[in-house]
């Protein structure tokens, strides 16, 4: 089966057909496949976007879905990820959607189960679904990836939306730099490293991540006022980017200590037309794994 693990695992020419699919939905609400087939969402970490946008996603395009909750499943016992899984597949999914806190988890599934598994999270590796609609968003903005100045800026180290990011926009063509706490960046991250003044001046895309307070094995660099003072954008900072310079941010937000709370929602935030986006990739991404499981076709 086709997985959908890593962005590493796609090259630019997949990703750009990745791309077109997604836009195609966007551009054809109405569009549906005919088949009945099922889809099943295993969340072990929480989510908002990712978990209701596959929902979203997989109703939008004619999907069952098999209802899963950690929780109150046989994992509580003592079940495994590879059991729940093997379970799952005998059942009828056709797809699964994961999330879980331990990174590369799907090693252990990959070459033993038959259906396609897709990254919804794994701890701090990748997240490839939310690199296709931070892909999308940009595309749309500018047109082309090609020396687009996106400066990726917070908590890099415990981010896999950056790591996912960072290379791939790379290998697209953008200009790639980070900022935020250099405690928090390794040798060859601080390579491309600005300091936030003069980010905001070269910026395209500011990037702005959240802190991942739940990961931090080591003491937090600054209160969350500090931190919005030093590393943060606020007004001020934000005033001085480019004309037709965005901000994005995965979400969930920290308002006011990563973005100021007047920016989520100002004119050159681009934070909700991602989550938006979160559907189109996520229907295109199912697409592409059913259409080389089953055969599924455009109509
Ligand atoms: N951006 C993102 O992955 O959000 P959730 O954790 O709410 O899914």
């Amino acid at each position: 089966p086709a997985h959908v693990l890593t962005m590493e695992d796609w090259d630019v020419s997949a990703i750009h057909a990745l791309l077109e699919k997604a836009q195609y939905f966007a551009d054809n609400p109405e569009k549906l496949p005919l088949q009945r087939l099922y889809a099943a969402n295993l969340f072990f970490e929480p989510s908002t976007r990712t978990k209701i946008s596959f929902e979203a996603a997989e109703r939008n395009l004619g999907l069952d879905l098999l209802h899963f909750e950690a929780d109150t499943s046989s994992v509580i016992k003592g079940e495994s990820l590879y059991d729940t899984v093997k379970t799952l597949e005998s059942i009828g999914a056709d797809v699964v959607v994961i999330r879980h806190g331990r990174e590369r988890f799907f090693d252990e599934l990959r070459g033993h189960v038959n259906i396609p598994i897709i990254n919804g999270g794994d701890g701090c590796g990748h997240h490839p679904t939310q690199s296709f609609l931070d892909l999308l968003t940009i595309r749309q903005e500018f047109g082309t990836f090609t020396n687009v100045n996106i400066v990726i800026a917070g908590d890099i180290y415990h981010s896999r939306v950056a790591r996912s990011n960072l290379e791939v926009l790379e290998r697209l063509g953008a200009n790639v730099y980070v900022s935020g706490p250099k405690e928090w960046m390794s040798d060859e991250l601080l390579q491309r490293y600005l300091p936030m003044d003069e980010a905001v001046e070269a910026a395209d895309v500011m990037m702005m991540l959240r802190i991942q307070h739940e990961r931090h094995t080591v003491k937090m660099v600054a209160g969350p006022d500090e931190y919005h003072k030093r590393f943060g954008l606020n007004e001020e900072k934000a005033a001085r980017m480019k004309p037709g310079a965005v901000i994005m941010h995965p979400a969930p937000v920290n308002r006011n200590v990563e973005l100021a709370d007047a920016l989520v929602e100002s004119g050159r935030s681009r934070i909700f037309k991602q989550m938006k986006n979160g559907v189109f990739v996520r229907m295109a991404v199912l697409h592409y794994v059913l259409e080389k499981q089953k055969g599924w076709l455009d109509q």
